[in-house]
């Protein structure tokens, strides 16, 4: 029987069920806390698993089913997942959803089996986290002038950000679903919105603007300021009792190092730390917070941007996107866990000309170059991110991920053996029109891939 995410094994019994709900959970010792077996027979449906979440992910199955079939077909299904970390990120720091669009988001992405949502909320064009203890983070650090992106501008002042109340109702709803939420600070860079709030923790300690356009932009927090850094530890210990899971974010990417090289603070840091280099002392920056969290209980995901350093410590998870290709699988084959989330095909901000549904589908996270058969075993699964510098409408923000991260769920869930693209399509077609009337916009079945002319006309488009 094909799915999506298409399970592990089935085996089709032949003649249909005439019940429709599970008749019998049988708690069974022993299987993976995902795994499920699934029974459909004539007159039972019966769900054999270890877990809640094993339970949970069988209903996920009949869910689907139920949308593809009107008499659902007798069959065993035998599934668990591929990787551990199914993830899909939401930039609401560029532009923010409303929480029904991030439910509806959420909920289309569990019924695809992602269990992690990272969640980046800030970042140089805004802080969207309402803190007690740094209230003038969110009074000034939320509000930019106006929208200058490439294409979306707006004369007007664009701010907001989720109260904690907003913040917990998001987080209820993901565990129902068995999604851990996992919110990005992103730091040292990326932080034009904290630096607008405390100026006197930049290199140079005057304003900062918070930043109305896209880019990489060269304010980011001084590493040789105490205050600095315990300012954002403060942050942080806010932060990690909302997200009472165990992992937390903390970027790192895209820090240009041009003011730290003339910072006498900085400069001095690295003296006295016997660091080398400006990119070790990012290393030597991000190594503190992450000891500083798991003093707390958690752990740390950093993008690879981290790794141009050396000195990385290996129990900090690291998320590659881009560059760095080396250094990532040395750091992998010596202990570091791995999210794979390579640009190319797993941004999904692209357009289809650039990322075609078959390229997103095809994506296989362990053709990764210099990687050990050991180090493979480092990665913790996929995510694919969505970044709003150019989406500022719950439609475009659906028309983007689906139905490409229906492709990118069956590479985290299924096993790479059972992936086949025109399988995949065959069920996506039907399923898609299922979502789109539920009021999903998905992207037409012409837009997924589209021809060698098309693809170099909207990739063209999508720059100019
Ligand atoms: C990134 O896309 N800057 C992680
Ligand atoms: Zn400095």
């Amino acid at each position: 029987m094909r799915l999506i995410p298409q399970p592990l094994s089935s085996e089709l019994l032949g003649g249909f069920s005439s019940v429709k709900d599970i008749t019998e959970r049988i708690t069974v010792d022993g299987m993976n806390e995902e795994e499920y077996e699934l029974t459909v027979s004539a007159e039972n449906i019966t769900v054999k698993a270890s877990s809640d979440k094993g339970f949970y992910y069988a209903t996920v199955t009949l869910k689907q089913m139920k949308l593809l079939y009107d008499r659902l077909p007798c069959v065993r299904i035998n599934d668990r997942p591929r990787y551990p970390y199914r993830g899909f990120m939401i930039d609401c720091a560029r532009h923010m959803f409303s929480l029904d669009e991030l439910k509806k988001m959420i909920s289309t992405a569990a019924d695809l089996k992602f269990n992690k949502l990272h969640w980046h909320l800030s970042d140089d064009q805004g802080f969207r986290i309402e803190l007690d203890n740094f209230p003038e983070l969110t009074e000034k650090g939320s509000v930019r002038d106006c929208d200058n992106f490439r294409n979306l501008k707006n004369p007007s002042p664009y701010s907001g950000y989720y109260k904690k109340s907003e913040i917990r109702e998001i987080i209820d709803f993901c565990a129902k679903k068995y999604i851990d939420v996992i919110p990005e600070f992103d730091m040292p860079g990326h932080q034009s919105a904290f630096l607008h709030t405390y100026p006197q923790f930049s290199c140079k300690g005057t304003a900062v603007e918070i930043k109305t356009k896209e880019g990489i932009f060269k304010d980011i927090v001084c590493a040789g300021n105490e205050e600095a850094k315990s300012t954002l530890k403060a942050i942080l210990d806010e932060i990690c009792e909302l997200f009472y899971y165990d992992t937390v974010h903390i970027g790192g990417d895209e820090a240009p190092k041009n003011n730290w090289k003339s910072c006498e603070k900085c400069q001095r840091a690295m003296r006295e730390n016997g660091i080398n280099n400006e990119q070790d002392l990012q290393c030597h920056f991000i190594n503190e917070m992450a000891e500083y969290l798991a003093n707390k209980g958690k752990k740390c995901i950093v993008w690879n941007d981290c790794l141009k350093g050396d000195g990385l410590s290996r129990d900090i998870t690291v998320q590659y996107w881009m560059g760095n290709k080396c250094k990532t699988a040395k750091a992998v084959n010596s202990g570091a866990e791995v999210i794979m989330s390579s640009f190319m095909p797993m941004y999904v901000d692209y357009p289809y000309g650039m990322h075609p549904l078959k390229a997103v589908y095809s994506y296989e996270p362990e053709d990764f170059s210099g990687l050990t058969q050991e180090g493979k075993k480092n990665i913790l699964g996929v995510e694919s991110p969505i970044w709003t510098e150019y989406i500022d409408t719950d439609e475009r923000l659906e028309y983007m991920c689906f139905p490409r991260w229906f492709a990118v769920a069956e590479t985290a869930w299924s096993k790479k053996e059972n992936k086949d693209y025109k399988k995949f399509c065959f069920v996506l077609d039907n399923l898609a029109e299922k979502y789109r009337r539920e009021g999903l916009t998905v992207a037409d079945k012409a837009e997924w891939d589209p021809e060698p002319m098309q693809r170099l006309k909207r990739t063209l488009g999508f720059f100019i």
